[in-house]
């Protein structure tokens, strides 16, 4: 697998601000994974997205994008790249459809956009004006319109957000299947279920910074407490036991415990990603 993103050493401060906004961050994005950027808000993970899909021209550091100079990139990036914003932007006065089919206009190659609105529940609503959709709707559209282009990255801000959880979960598995046919994504989020259930790798971003890089198997071996938990049931009620889980093949509670079938459930000591969040940078996901 090649590397689609090659950050190195990248600093970017907006005009306006007096301080640099991202602080040096480096980073590979792989082909073919879902990585994911994950902080609270302000941390500058929609700033990190406008300069990889280079909105944002004047950053210091080197981006390669497929081991070529990102600044030396022509418009053709465009066609190669998807991009779903923070902020859905679509003409409210257009219907659904109409805006769907004008964006798609400006592409050579496009995806099938019946078959994308049926996949987010929207094709039914094609006629509607946008300026009537819900927030949801909206969020949802913004997706496909990310998806016109058959994208070879795709870019995802905020994805999810304001989505039920049904809905959610359509366009993560959306999301999923994108990438197991070969697809890159690059994704920002607040939210601890979109890393969690969707990133092959997830970064940490914290005032401009990246404090951790690492899978979500490896950051939950690292900080995950090694013990186990059962809940039982004993005289009607329930009880429950934490047992280290070293050693545990040996230990004579836990196995007859095991053995006594009373037990109703058993998890290892497993710590969420917010936790492990808190714990590596100290920040609070807000
Ligand atoms: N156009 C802008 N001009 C000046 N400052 C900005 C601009 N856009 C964002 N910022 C500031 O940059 C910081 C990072 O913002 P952003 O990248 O949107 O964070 P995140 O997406 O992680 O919430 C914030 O402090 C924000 O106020
Ligand atoms: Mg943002």
């Amino acid at each position: 697998m090649g590397v689609a993103f090659s950050v190195k050493d990248v600093y970017f401060k907006y005009p306006s601000s007096r301080e640099d906004t991202i602080k040096g961050i480096s980073f590979d994005v792989h082909e073919g994974e879902i990585f994911g950027l994950l902080g609270p808000s302000g941390a500058g993970k929609s700033t990190t997205q406008k300069i990889l899909i280079k909105l944002l021209e004047n950053y210091r550091g080197t981006i390669e994008y497929f081991g070529k100079d990102l600044k030396s990139l022509d418009n053709s990036f465009y066609e190669e790249i998807g991009v779903g914003f923070e902020v859905p932007v679509h003409f409210s006065k257009l219907t659904a459809l109409e805006n769907m089919e004008f964006f798609s206009g400006f592409y050579k190659k496009t995806a099938d956009i019946q078959e994308l609105m049926e996949r987010v529940g929207l094709w039914e609503y094609r006629d509607v004006k946008v300026g009537e959709y819900s927030k949801g709707m909206k969020v949802r559209l913004n997706f496909v319109r990310a998806m016109l282009n058959n994208p070879r990255v795709l870019f995802l801000d905020e994805v999810t957000n304001g989505l039920d959880p049904r809905n959610a979960m359509i366009i993560k598995e959306m999301i999923a299947e994108y990438r197991d046919k070969g697809g890159t994504v690059f994704l920002s989020t607040h939210l601890m279920n979109d890393v969690e259930q969707l990133c092959d790798r997830i970064a940490f971003c914290v005032d401009g910074r990246l404090v951790e890089i690492s899978t979500p198997r490896d950051l939950k071996l690292k900080y995950g407490k090694r013990e186990v938990k059962v809940e039982y049931r004993e005289n009607g009620t329930i009880a429950s036991a934490v047992f280290p889980l070293d050693g545990i093949g040996f230990n004579d509670e836990f196995l007859e415990l095991l053995k006594s079938g009373k037990i109703e459930t058993i998890h290892t000591g497993e710590t969420s990603m917010e936790e492990i969040f808190i714990i590596v940078t100290g920040v609070e996901l807000k």
